[in-house]
């Protein structure tokens, strides 16, 4: 089971029995979930909501009050990230896909457009794409990285091609140079997705700020709600305002009920509670940030001292990563997981179907995309050890697990080692 988490893929919290190993390091106690018949509690987990007596306390400042969506805390949470990211708005709705789709709509995209995505990322982009009418094709990623990249995504243009959804996998950046001269020279948008990379920076540029517009999910990632919730940017005023108006039925904000309809809108306003939640942990971005980095520091290392570089990712010269998902590289990856989750580990596999061959997608568009073959086979080798920032000595738990389902040796029992790539 993965509890109900959208992000988490894969058999990667099933069947949680920590064992007493684990229940010494009880550093997440709040984020424990104990499934019915289970008798002790998974003790880490790759995706996480922190909620304190500072988010509570924010939480409840909204209410009672004139207003419960789209309101000042919100107001706030847009003028605060996008300051965050050094671009004019922040459109806050209620989740990181509603905020792709708007910006697709806000932008023009519909039918007869094709939508570039990456053959590994999360489903948002297809999905948006096909909403807006659109057709989702797929890019192959590179090996070393898994993102896209202009290389991988130069093959599957056309002149259809309006817009290119930019997935920065884990938090690792897209090489936007590259990408961002490819799509000028062919007319095309950029739409950044920051779900996994918010504080990530390319060539010391934030990320969401390089392409026309960009977006973020606050479902449990770097920045979050402790609910669902997610943000447009982009310094396009006009395409802030018409994202802003089909949030809310087409009404301007402040004139609902009073103001006349130019578009035909949805309603996909986003919280007060959960804004002052999200701007509490957007003040707390950076530092957290920085933890995040320092275990993915200590997970290269000890994976390496025990005898597994092989399986680590790597950060760019250019890329300042963000690390949401530490994510390894590793074969007989279905049983490292089954063993993690017997010592109260939660694994997680991003993702497990590779987005382009869902049927679902398929059958709309009506048409069999063909292999892509990096995708295809990184799907089977990854898995993404829990990082989050209360992990503190959990790591060195973690650590020592792997190195058991291992002996030392990624390619033991005669497997092709992750190394070979
Ligand atoms: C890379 C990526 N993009 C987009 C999304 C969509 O965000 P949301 O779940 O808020 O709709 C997610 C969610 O997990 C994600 O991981």
């Amino acid at each position: 089971m993965n509890n109900g988490d959208p992000d988490a893929g894969g058999p990667a919290d099933a069947g949680p029995r920590a064992d007493s190993a684990a229940r010494n390091h009880e550093t997440n106690a709040g984020n424990d979930v104990i499934e019915a018949g289970a008798p002790t509690p998974v003790k880490y987990r790759c995706l996480w909501t922190p909620f304190d007596a500072e988010m509570r306390d924010a939480m409840l400042r909204p209410t009672p009050g004139p207003v419960y969506y789209d309101g000042p805390e919100v107001e706030a949470l847009e003028r605060e990230a996008a300051a965050y990211l050094g671009v004019a708005r922040g459109v806050g709705v209620s989740s990181g896909t509603t905020a792709l789709y708007l910006a697709m709509l806000a932008m023009g995209i519909g039918p007869g457009d094709e939508v570039v995505c990456a053959a590994n990322g999360y489903l948002s982009g297809p999905e948006c794409a096909i909403h807006a009418g659109a057709k989702p094709v797929y890019c192959d990623v590179l090996e070393a990285t898994a993102n896209m990249d202009a290389r991988t995504v130069e093959p599957v243009l056309s002149p259809r091609t309006k817009a290119i959804v930019a997935v920065h996998l884990y938090g690792h950046p897209v090489d936007m140079d590259p990408l961002m001269e490819l799509a000028r020279r062919r007319g095309i948008f950029v739409i950044e997705d920051l779900a996994h990379a918010f504080g990530g920076r390319y060539k010391g540029r934030p990320l969401g700020s390089i392409g026309d517009a960009s977006f973020t999910s606050f479902a449990r990632k770097g920045v979050t709600v402790a609910g669902q919730g997610g943000m447009a940017f982009t310094s396009e005023p006009e395409w802030a305002h018409r994202m802003s108006l089909l949030r809310r039925h087409g009404w301007e904000r402040g004139h609902a009920y009073r103001s006349r309809l130019s578009l035909v809108g949805f309603n996909h306003t986003l919280s007060e509670s959960l804004a002052a939640v999200g701007r509490v942990s957007l003040s707390r971005l950076d530092r957290y940030n920085a933890v995040r980095r320092e275990n993915a520091r200590r997970y290269t290392a000890g994976l390496t001292a025990r005898g597994l570089g092989a399986a680590v990712p790597v950060e760019m010269p250019w890329a300042s990563h963000a690390w949401l998902h530490y994510v390894i590289r590793v074969p007989r990856r279905d049983g490292l997981i089954a063993f993690l989750s017997e010592r109260g580990i939660g694994a997680g596999i991003h993702y497990k179907h590779p987005v382009y061959r869902e049927p679902a997608y398929v059958a709309r568009t009506g048409e069999d995309p063909g292999p892509r073959p990096v995708t295809d086979r990184i799907v089977t080798e990854i898995v993404t050890l829990p990082s989050h920032p209360d992990m503190g000595d959990g790591i060195d738990y973690v650590l020592d697990q792997v190195a058991e389902f291992y002996g030392g040796r990624l390619d033991a029992a005669g497997e092709p080692a992750a190394a070979a790539r």
